[in-house]
């Protein structure tokens, strides 16, 4: 019994001498402590193959930032979701922490509908922010109150990712556009690579040149909207190596978009392919596919997943995209094909009106011609007078001048 006890303090005594031996704590986190009111993790973690030290509040229903002021200086990763915080205060870390360390922000799930221009400070060396999932309003006229703060990213000097996933009130504009692109003029996101833009419902860009401002972007994620065409400018993009357009509204693809990204894919000083993502598109079983088939055979510019790639009939998976063949299709565009369809049906039609009508006048003329005659025959010989009075006439007209 004695010599059991003495066991189990000697295992115990051993345990607590390895606990204090080991530097960090090993699995990750402990709790953070009462500000954090005992609902976040701090501590070393796996996070992206690496070790990091992670501050972790998931799902912890915050309802202010407070708490992110006191926010260990050594943290490298802070996660913080599923909270309810509609506007980010000035300073979210404090006014004078310094976070030399923090890498990575996931912000995500928060009801985020406002960022001031200057809630994040102290966040120079952060090269991934996750905003997905939030509500957020860069409008200058929503409501009545001006959400548009164009300074909001000009913080992070080092952004290389910038996760926007469903990050847009529902309902987005067409302004949307021009908004982001004021923000990213003003941001100055040299460094940014990679641009998620998933689920908000972008139907078109109204400012063409959106992405111009970001020079270094090589992904582009516009999966999940309701884009029908590439209405922006890519040419701009010319590190571009990946532009996600799955799962949009591309019923066909124009040769103008085609040639763009021709002439993206044939940028000389381009290191890497272009590729683009098509799938899930309801493209249409119609001549634009030989378009697209031409287009390929031609192309440095990869589609992904061609193999999965097929048009549609009344909104019905019909066939892959490859095997489909149409002939006779002398004009391409679908556009033009129905113009010329109606162009002919028009020729058609007064080609049959005019044989009608001519058969009725020849018919009419035929049965009364005796009719006719007699109408006729005085003016004839009426004209024929005067003809001759005229030509009479004309002839001594320059006898009276000699
Ligand atoms: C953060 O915590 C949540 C739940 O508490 C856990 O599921 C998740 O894996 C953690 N994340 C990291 C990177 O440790
Ligand atoms: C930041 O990381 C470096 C390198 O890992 C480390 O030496 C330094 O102590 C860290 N800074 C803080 C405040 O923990
Ligand atoms: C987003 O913001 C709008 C306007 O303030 C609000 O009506 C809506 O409930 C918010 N949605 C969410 C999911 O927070
Ligand atoms: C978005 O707009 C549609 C129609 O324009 C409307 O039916 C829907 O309720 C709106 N959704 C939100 C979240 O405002
Ligand atoms: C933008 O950033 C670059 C370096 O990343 C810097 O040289 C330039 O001055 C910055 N411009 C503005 C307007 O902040």
């Amino acid at each position: 019994m004695r010599e059991k006890n003495t066991k189990m303090w000697a295992l115990r005594y051993l345990s607590a001498v390895i606990l204090i031996l080991t530097p960090f704590p090993i699995v990750n986190g402990g709790d953070c402590g009462a500000k954090f009111q005992n609902k976040c993790s701090c501590g070393l973690g796996e996070y992206i193959d690496r070790m990091q030290y992670i501050v972790n509040c998931t799902n912890t229903g915050f309802r202010d930032t407070t708490m992110l002021q006191a926010l260990p200086k050594q943290t490298e990763v802070l996660i913080w979701t599923g909270n309810y915080v509609p506007e980010l205060p000035w300073n979210v870390f404090g006014a004078i922490n310094n976070l030399d360390n923090l890498t990575i922000i996931d912000m995500s799930n928060n009801h985020i509908r406002e960022i001031r221009g200057k809630s994040y400070h102290h966040v120079s060396n952060v090269k991934r922010l996750i905003l997905n999932h939030n509500n957020l309003s860069i409008s200058r006229d929503d409501d009545e109150f001006n959400h548009h703060h164009p300074r909001v990213f000009s913080n992070f000097i080092n952004l290389m990712e910038l996760h926007l996933t469903n990050a847009f009130s529902d309902n987005s504009t067409e302004e949307l556009s021009e908004d982001l692109h004021d923000i990213f003029v003003n941001s100055n996101l040299t460094k940014l690579t990679k641009l998620h833009l998933e689920q908000n419902e972008i139907k078109k860009f109204k400012d063409k040149r959106v992405f111009c401002d970001l020079p270094s972007i090589r992904d582009l994620h516009l999966g999940d909207n309701l884009l029908e065409e590439i209405n922006f400018d890519i040419l701009c993009l010319s590190h571009m190596r990946f532009l996600d357009l799955e799962r949009n509204k591309f019923t066909q693809m124009r040769k103008a978009d085609l040639y763009m990204l021709d002439m993206l894919g044939n940028i000389p000083k381009r290191d890497t392919d272009l590729i683009v993502d098509l799938t899930y598109n309801q493209l249409a079983c119609d001549c634009t596919v030989n378009n697209i088939q031409e287009w390929l055979t031609k192309t440095k510019v990869k589609i992904r997943n061609l193999d999965n790639l097929f048009c549609y009939k009344q909104g019905h998976k019909y066939q892959p995209l490859l095997s489909v063949k149409y002939n006779k299709c002398h004009v391409q565009s679908r556009d033009t094909t129905i113009a010329k369809g109606h162009t002919i049906a028009l020729v058609f039609l007064s080609v049959v009106i005019l044989t009608i009508l001519l058969t009725l006048v020849i018919t009419a003329i035929y049965i009364n011609r005796n009719r006719i005659k007699k109408i006729v025959n005085p003016v004839m010989t009426n004209v024929s007078r005067k003809v001759h009075y005229t030509t009479i006439k004309d002839d001594d007209a320059p006898e009276q001048y000699v």
